[in-house]
């Protein structure tokens, strides 16, 4: 049964864009207090003002998370000015594809970055704070979720270092989760298929075109079914852990 999420605060990462702009909207409509994080505050601030008029209160938190100290300052501020803090989402990255040989000199480097360092710093400063509510919160359990993806299930040729930082993910996951486990955090991996996103967009331009050739005529998944699997996550009972969700497109096969 679903739960709603009434008196808690969720800090989500990369919710200027797709599926974390998506997630956003879902728990604030689940009835969360948000901080909403990304480098984009133009984005942000539009967000948060469609959700303010939908009465929910949310903090707008522009912020590089691969840099240590403003990611621990983004949490921080999260509990001085939302007052807590019950759930993080773990959203934002970045998707450098390619051959390994031909991969200019850099973006392995920024992946990781994001997808692997970024994760830790938000994790390492939210965990506290989500003890501290699940002993206290009005829920009595916290959540922290990852989106990781099918390249976390899955390795493939061309996607070789965006597989290490999504298999890393889910090997983080799954460590903390048992660590995290006596305290009631629950910790889950979210692993979205082919998500129209802007995600691809970030891609050289002759892996673009190949990976838009694969997909071009597959009906791709919203932003939104990928919020939907985080929001059940999250609104489950104290008493269920949901750790891992798969979500691929009907359509797609590996
Ligand atoms: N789309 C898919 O098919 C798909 C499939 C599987 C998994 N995923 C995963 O889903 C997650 C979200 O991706 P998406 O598809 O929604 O792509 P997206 O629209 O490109 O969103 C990525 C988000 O990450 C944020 N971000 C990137 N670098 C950042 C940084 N240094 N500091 C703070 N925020 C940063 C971006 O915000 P700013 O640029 O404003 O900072 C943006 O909000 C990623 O972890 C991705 O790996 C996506």
């Amino acid at each position: 049964m679903m739960e709603r999420l009434t008196g808690t605060v969720a800090l989500v990462t990369g919710a200027s864009s797709g599926i974390g702009e998506a997630t956003a909207r879902t728990l604030a409509g689940d009835g969360a207090a948000l901080a909403v994080l990304a480098r984009r505050g133009d984005r942000l601030e539009k967000l948060a003002a469609e959700l303010r008029a939908d009465g929910a209160r949310v903090l707008v938190l522009e912020a590089d998370l691969t840099n240590r100290a403003q990611a621990a300052a983004a949490v921080e501020r999260t509990v001085t000015e939302l007052g807590r803090l019950d759930t993080v989402v773990n959203n934002a990255g970045l998707m450098l594809t390619g051959p390994v040989a031909d991969a200019p000199e850099g973006e392995w480097e920024r992946m990781l970055a994001v997808n692997v360092e970024g994760l830790l710093h938000i994790t390492r400063a939210a965990i506290p704070h989500l003890i501290e509510a699940a002993e206290r919160g009005p829920r009595q359990v916290a959540d922290l979720v990852n989106i990781s993806s099918t390249a976390g299930r899955v390795a493939r040729a061309g996607t070789a270092v965006y597989n290490l930082t999504k298999f890393g993910v889910n090997a983080f996951s799954e460590a903390l989760r048992q660590e995290m486990q006596p305290k009631r955090v629950r910790i889950s991996v979210v692993e979205p298929g082919t998500v129209d996103t802007e995600l691809a967009s970030h891609l050289r331009e002759e892996v673009r075109a190949a990976t838009e050739g694969r997909i071009r005529n597959m009906e791709k998944l919203r932003p939104r079914d990928i919020a939907d699997a985080v929001s059940y996550i999250v609104t489950r009972s104290r008493r269920v852990a949901v750790n891992e969700i798969l979500v691929r497109a009907a359509e797609q096969t590996w």
